[in-house]
């Protein structure tokens, strides 16, 4: 099976090739200049060239506070550039995965989400993210949107990325600890990407298998927790570690605003996909240990 990824130096893009040759799917990136979100009508010649079974449109403006005023260029990428992936891949009779977010959502639930709770994005971030949800759903019948959260992985810039290298340099780091979420490691997302292709692909005629799907890792965590859990891990193996000092969301202004509720209710996935992610306490320290490997000296070998 042939999956085209759109983008080249994402998380999800990076983790998709890696878990490929073990799933036994061949990922080809479609990616700048190649593809070009600016100019949408090359999108459906560059596709059809690479002959896939399925498009996953894992490219995006994910820079949440920097979309607060560059709100035109993130409407272009995650509402147009979405819905111009999706209409290539009705033209050409296959499905298409449109990765999408918490942020479609205020927070303000007192439970996790479920796929038919009202939306109410509270940044331009958001906003984009569910436009690009409803292009991609007026653009093709054949699409799974899958909404996801709290990204990490071994690639790229990330909050586990970021922990590390602050607890390299000092001995306590303030955390928001009123923002709840499920952290997700995007190599367990590439699983669950691909699981979720070969059941569209296998069942092309199967209407229960498309629409909208969260996917997040098991379990839940505020960022506080989610720190002290990396941390952990990282002294086990000698690695940076620093003091969590827990504070309120409002301590630490950005100017996009969090929803503080980004729990999602996987349970439709598994029901339907048959997909359940593991839980980010089994996953996290797998990453941390590559993030260590690959960009810290060791306290023991320093
Ligand atoms: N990160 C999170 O915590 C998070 C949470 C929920 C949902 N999501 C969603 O999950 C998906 C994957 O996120 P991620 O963390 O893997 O994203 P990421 O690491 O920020 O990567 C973004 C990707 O988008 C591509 N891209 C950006 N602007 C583009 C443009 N103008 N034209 C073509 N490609 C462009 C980049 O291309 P290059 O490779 O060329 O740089 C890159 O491959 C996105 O849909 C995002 O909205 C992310």
């Amino acid at each position: 099976m042939r999956i085209a990824v759109t983008g080249r130096n994402g998380q999800v893009v990076l983790a998709l090739q890696e878990r490929a040759s073990s799933a036994d799917v061949e990922i080809v990136t479609l990616a700048r200049p190649e593809l070009d979100f600016a100019r949408p009508w090359t999108i459906e010649s560059a596709l059809s060239a690479l002959r896939p079974d399925a498009v996953v449109n894992a490219a995006a403006y994910t820079a949440v506070d920097l979309a607060e005023t560059e709100p035109d260029l993130a409407r272009q990428i995650n509402a147009a550039g979405a819905g111009a992936v999706a209409a290539a891949a009705a033209s050409l009779g296959i499905p298409v995965v449109q990765l999408s977010t918490d942020y479609v959502f205020d927070g303000t639930l007192d439970r996790p989400y479920c796929e038919n709770d009202a939306t109410g994005p509270v940044s331009v971030y958001g906003r984009t993210k569910l436009e690009g949800e409803q292009s991609v759903a007026s653009a093709s019948d054949n699409h799974v949107i899958l909404r996801t959260a709290w990204i990490y992985s071994p690639f790229g810039r990330n909050f586990v990325r970021t922990m590390l290298m602050l607890a390299d340099n000092r001995d306590e780091v303030p955390v928001v600890d009123d923002q709840f979420g499920a952290p997700t490691n995007a190599l367990d997302i590439a699983d669950g990407v691909i699981a979720v292709v070969r059941n569209l692909v296998d069942r092309p005629d199967a209407t229960e298998l498309r629409g909208a799907f969260h996917m997040t890792g098991g379990g839940e965590a505020s960022w506080a927790e989610f720190a002290e859990a990396i941390f952990a891990a990282s002294a086990g193996i000698s690695g940076p570690f620093a003091r969590v000092v827990p504070i309120p969301a409002v301590s630490y202004p950005t100017p996009a605003k969090r929803p503080a509720n980004s729990r999602l209710d996987n349970s439709r996935l598994a029901l339907i996909h048959s997909v359940r992610l593991p839980h980010w306490r089994h996953s996290a320290p797998g990453c941390v240990e590559r993030l260590i490997a690959q960009d810290f000296q060791r306290k023991d070998s320093a």
